[in-house]
């Protein structure tokens, strides 16, 4: 038996072909507002159940008690507000009107049964979700671009990007259940990540795995910060590493269109929750999960799961130290495993790996698996000759 929905409940705001077809004609006589990107991922997310069980964006009383309790109002655990911001072209929308929702350029992606139109505080939703106000951080400064004023209603979604590279690698939660099931996969780990699969990765995932099922590579391919590897790069080295390192049967890829917000603890929560929602039963919390500089402690996203009963969120958080490779044991390990001095470790930051590509040098095997390394440089080479 998988794990259930958070709520109890899958949702599918998804229309059928039919339903599209009505909905694209009766769009044109309803005002539209205007959705961003990051907008446009919760829609789809909403629309596919992966958010279950929100059935729209959020009004006041979720808004307020997702930032304020880290729970919805109805009461299951939740720890980011999902909510859509008007833009300066949109029209004023009241409660009761039907309004379509499109990107910016036109195109609809659906509609939304207006509920609740409130202005929110983004100074306090910043200072108790992102834990900072400083604008230097990626989610504060989304913040700072958004008029403030939130529409809160239950959405009806009819598109998802296409991403055709990635098309193959598309399922939604009701999906993943069924490949779970066919699999005969009770137990199953989630790994949520956003970079390339490096040996530390490797390493906690596959502990992971010891104790469960099966594993489910969940890249995020949503709206990352610049900076980050582009996700079809990622995904390259995510098909490489799993040909070569992981045991097929026991591994499955997907990937999981969010956006990133860099909330580190609190969207450790909302990862957690959403990987419950494919079917999930456990999910790989390990340093600075969602973090971004040095805004959060190492761990603090680990010890948020704390502030829930135990099985309030339904999914269990596995949690591993900072991983690395140890020369004296020859082999991956934490602080927990190894008593070795850190001088015997290797661990390279982000920034250093960069610096490594940039200068055409490929990173050592002890941090990242060869087949990956070579990716990333010829992948560093056609960026830099564009
Ligand atoms: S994240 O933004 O998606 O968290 P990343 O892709 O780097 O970034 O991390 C994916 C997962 O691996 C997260 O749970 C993170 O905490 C964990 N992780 C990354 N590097 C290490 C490491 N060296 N040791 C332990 N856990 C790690």
């Amino acid at each position: 038996m998988l794990v259930p929905p958070h709520g109890g409940r899958l949702v599918d705001r998804q229309l059928d072909e039919d339903q599209a077809t009505d909905l694209i004609e009766s769009a044109e006589s309803l005002g539209s507002l205007t959705l961003n990107e990051r907008e446009r991922n919760d829609l789809e997310m909403i629309g596919n159940g992966a958010m279950s069980p929100l059935e729209g964006f959020m009004g006041r009383h979720d808004y307020r008690s997702v930032v304020d309790l880290m729970h919805l109002s109805s009461g299951p655990g939740w720890s980011i507000p999902i909510t859509l911001s008007t833009k300066s072209d949109d029209p004023e929308v009241s409660p009761g009107d039907r309004v379509a929702l499109r990107d910016e350029e036109g195109l609809l992606w659906g509609d939304m049964l207006v509920e609740d139109v409130f202005q929110a505080d983004l100074e306090a939703e910043a200072e108790k979700v992102l834990g900072t106000k400083d604008p230097s951080h990626p989610g504060v400064a989304y913040l700072e671009g958004l008029s403030g004023t939130y529409v809160g209603g239950a959405v009806r979604s009819i598109r998802r990007r296409e991403w055709e590279e990635f098309a193959r690698y598309r399922l939604d939660p009701k999906e993943t259940r069924v490949l779970f099931r066919a699999r005969g996969w009770n137990t199953v780990v989630a790994f949520q990540t956003r970079n390339p699969v490096h040996r530390a990765h490797e390493y906690i995932q596959k502990c992971a795995l010891e104790m469960v099922d099966g594993l489910l590579l969940h890249p995020l391919v949503g709206q990352t910060k610049k900076g980050d590897v582009p996700a079809e790069v990622r995904m390259f080295c995510y098909e490489t590493i799993l040909r070569c390192y992981y045991p097929e049967t026991r591994v499955t890829m997907s990937v999981f269109p969010s956006a990133m917000r860099y909330a580190g603890p609190r969207e450790a929560v909302l990862h957690a929750i959403m990987r419950k929602n494919y079917g999930c039963s456990h999910f790989i919390v390990g340093r600075d999960h969602a973090g971004v500089g040095d805004f959060y402690g190492t761990y603090d996203a680990q010890m948020i799961f704390d502030r829930f009963d135990a099985d309030e969120l339904g999914i269990v958080p596995l949690k591993f130290e900072h991983a690395f490779y140890c020369r004296k044991c020859q082999g991956m390990a934490t602080m927990k495993t190894c008593p070795h001095d850190s001088n015997q470790h290797v661990f390279l930051s982000g920034t250093r790996v960069r610096e490594m590509l940039g200068r055409g040098e490929l990173p050592p095997p002890e941090f990242t698996r060869p087949e990956i390394a070579e990716i990333l440089l010829e992948s560093m080479k056609s960026r830099e000759s564009e």
